[in-house]
Formats: structure tokens, C-alpha cells, sequence
């Protein structure tokens, strides 16, 4: 049985169990987005069985999560989970471009995901990248977060350098939602979502911070694809940096690394074994 399974006790979630980053390792990007949205359903219905608050996710966009979503979307239809009694808050937004846009984050989430399953509208919660008073808008949200219940499982992808959500290299591993200005490198990559013009992407966002992410009970961060290895690499074998914000997982009592075998690419072949071996000893 899965260590999982075996550690909730039917009147409480226990995640205290989970003391070190895992790296769940899967042949493709496909199986991999299958495992964790396979997890996250099983950790809303879990919830649900002994709760009748709200399960509270961060949820973020880029093309990484996309299958996720899909897996997500059939066992919605399927009636295998359900975001009836789900609050999401998303990790970040463009700012100035309008919420029309069909690349803001916005129309992202409702093409892949809000539109298809059943989390209601009011529960669905996205920076507001042309607030009047950005500085109020990251505020609030903050505090919605905390009013909701605070997150119990963050879900996110990652850049090429390592930054989670918008928290570009040099993001203080303390940091909340704020307006951040985005890297060269980073408007660069995201150019092929705006007609390859560099020009027309956005200079800044409006992102959570590591610590936003870093409060949630689990954090599974997703990377596929030999471009992320490098990241992945920083992130696992390195120290905890300000210059890859996702190694502040390392700090983390209950992170996930879910990769495909590209992603791993240039872990050494010590790190892969352990890995490996841990994911086969506790049947993940
Ligand atoms: C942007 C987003 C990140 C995302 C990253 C990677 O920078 N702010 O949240 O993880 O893109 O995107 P992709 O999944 O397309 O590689």
C-alpha cells in the first residue's frame, strides 16, 4: 500500500510523515502529468472524507500543467474528484495585458481548466494584473490565501533558471506576492506565446512568492523536457539559492519534484539512483 495511504488515519491528514524533497521520475511527460493529477485528486478526496473545508490549491499555467489539467478534467468527468468544495488561488499574472488577452494567465486557466470542471466561479482566484492599487491587489490576496485556510497543496512549474511562480533568480526566498519585474532570459523564453516579439511581452508580473508557495502543506513542482535539467540540477544537487528559487524546496517538509527522464538529465547518476530507489521502497 502506499506509504500515503497508510499514514492518513481516518480522522486526520497527517503530512508530517513526508520529511525530505522526493523526485518522482516517470518515462514521459504524459505519465508524469497522469501521477500528479492522480495525487491531487486523491489528496482533495481525502480531504473531503474527514472535512468539510474547503481544499485550498495553487495552481499555476505554462504549457507544463496542461496535461495535467486534461488528466484532472477527465476524472472530473468521470466523477473521480470533484472541485465542487476546491479554492484555488493562481501563482501569477502578466501585468497591463488585459484579462481578454488570450495569453494572460487568465484566459490560459478557463481554456484548460476552469471551463471544464466543476470548481465554482467564486472559488476561482487570479491576480489582477491591471488592479488600480497593485500594491492593495497583492496585499489582498495574501490575505485571502490566509482566509481560505491557507494552501494545502501548491502546484507549480518552473523556468529554465529555476524561478517558481514569477520569482525571478535573486527573489528573496522570504518573499510574498508583489509586482516583480520579469528577466530578459524569462520575456525571452515566454516570446514564442506573443508571436516570437519580445517586444510584446509584458516586463512585469504580479507573482506569489516563494514563501507564498513555500506556505502550503505540499508542493509538487513539475518539469519536463531537457531544458529544464539544468534547473532541475540547481534545484536538487545544489544549495538553496537565491538564483533558483526553487531550491528553497529543499526547506520544504512535504515538496515533490515530478520529471520526466529529459528533466533529469543532469542529476548525477548517484541522486537518480536514490531517487529511484525511494519512489520503489514507498510504492509512489
Ligand atoms: C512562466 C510562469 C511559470 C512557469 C514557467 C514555465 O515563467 N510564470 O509559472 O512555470 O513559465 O513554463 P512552461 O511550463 O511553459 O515551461
Amino acid at each position: 500500500m502506499c506509504p500515503l495511504e497508510t499514514a492518513v488515519s481516518p480522522n486526520t491528514l497527517n503530512y508530517n510523515f513526508i520529511k525530505q524533497m522526493k523526485v518522482i521520475i516517470r518515462p514521459d511527460s504524459a505519465s508524469a502529468s497522469v501521477w500528479t493529477a492522480r495525487y491531487i485528486a486523491k489528496r482533495i478526496n481525502e480531504k473531503a472524507a474527514v472535512s468539510s473545508k474547503p481544499f485550498v490549491i495553487g495552481l499555476c499555467t505554462g504549457s507544463t500543467p496542461i496535461e495535467t489539467y486534461a488528466e484532472l478534467i477527465r476524472m472530473v468527468k468521470a466523477g473521480e474528484v470533484s472541485f465542487k468544495n476546491v479554492i484555488s488561488f493562481n501563482m501569477d499574472e502578466y501585468v497591463g495585458l488585459p484579462e481578454s488577452h488570450p495569453e494572460s494567465y487568465h484566459s490560459f486557466m478557463h481554456k484548460y481548466l476552469f471551463d471544464h470542471i466543476d470548481e465554482p466561479a467564486e472559488n476561482i482566484h487570479i491576480l489582477n494584473g491591471n488592479a488600480p492599487d497593485p500594491e492593495k491587489e497583492c496585499a489582498d490576496y495574501e490575505k485571502a490565501i490566509v482566509e481560505a485556510g491557507g494552501f494545502d497543496l501548491f502546484l507549480g512549474g518552473i523556468g529554465e533558471d529555476g524561478h517558481i511562480a514569477f520569482n525571478e533568480p535573486f527573489s528573496s526566498l522570504e518573499s510574498r506576492t508583489r509586482v516583480v519585474t520579469l528577466t530578459q532570459d524569462t520575456r525571452e523564453v515566454n516570446s514564442r506565446f506573443f508571436d516570437n516579439d519580445f517586444n510584446k511581452v509584458p516586463k512585469q508580473a504580479m507573482s506569489v512568492g516563494v514563501a507564498t508557495v513555500l506556505s502550503a502543506k505540499e508542493v509538487i513542482i513539475m518539469a519536463y523536457g531537457s531544458k529544464k535539467a539544468r534547473a532541475i540540477r540547481d534545484a536538487v544537487e545544489g544549495p538553496m539559492s537565491h538564483y533558483c528559487t526553487v531550491s528553497a524546496l529543499q526547506a520544504h517538509p512535504a515538496g515533490f519534484i515530478v520529471c520526466d527522464e529529459n528533466a533529469v538529465g543532469e542529476l548525477k547518476v548517484n541522486s537518480y539512483r536514490y531517487f529511484k530507489a525511494v519512489e520503489a521502497a514507498e510504492n509512489l
